[in-house]
């Protein structure tokens, strides 16, 4: 299951990728928002790892219109670990080194299909631990 959020300046991309992880089986609780109504997204990211924390996804999705503003606010949160992902490389690695429990992207930055191809890229790639689970326990030290 995966859980997603955006503000307004994204809620059409998330319509967009929820139906594209639905229509290949994929749970999807859609925590909002529906319309161009303005709200501040950080409340939004709050609301998207209240869920990821829980346990129960494997990964959540935030979206703003850059990608920016949701993604900053995400990583002031202790235990996230939110990558803006721009393109598949990005989106590869974000799951391979940094094993990323969140994505953020930009409703006002990516189109549909290149929007689709990086959730593909993410959810296609392995953690590599290692080196890597070294750094990622150091990323947490810095939250104390
Ligand atoms: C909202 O207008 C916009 O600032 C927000 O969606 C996001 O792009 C912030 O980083």
């Amino acid at each position: 299951m995966i859980v997603m959020g955006s503000d307004h300046g994204a809620y059409e991309l998330k319509g967009v990728l929820k139906a594209y992880l639905e229509s290949q089986g994929k749970e999807v609780n859609d925590l909002g928002v529906y319309d161009a109504t303005s709200v501040d997204y950080p409340d939004i990211a709050e609301k998207v790892w209240n869920e990821v924390n829980t346990g129960k996804y494997e990964f959540g999705i935030l979206l703003c219109g850059t990608g920016i503003g949701i993604s900053i606010a995400a990583n002031k949160i202790d235990g996230i670990r939110c990558a803006l992902v721009l393109n598949e490389y990005s989106a590869a690695k974000a799951k391979q080194h940094n094993n990323a429990n969140v994505i953020a992207m930009g409703g006002r930055v990516l189109g549909p299909d290149l929007a689709k191809s990086i959730l593909d890229a993410f959810m296609n790639a392995e953690f590599e631990g290692g080196r890597h689970q070294n750094r990622i326990d150091k990323i947490h030290a810095l939250e104390k």
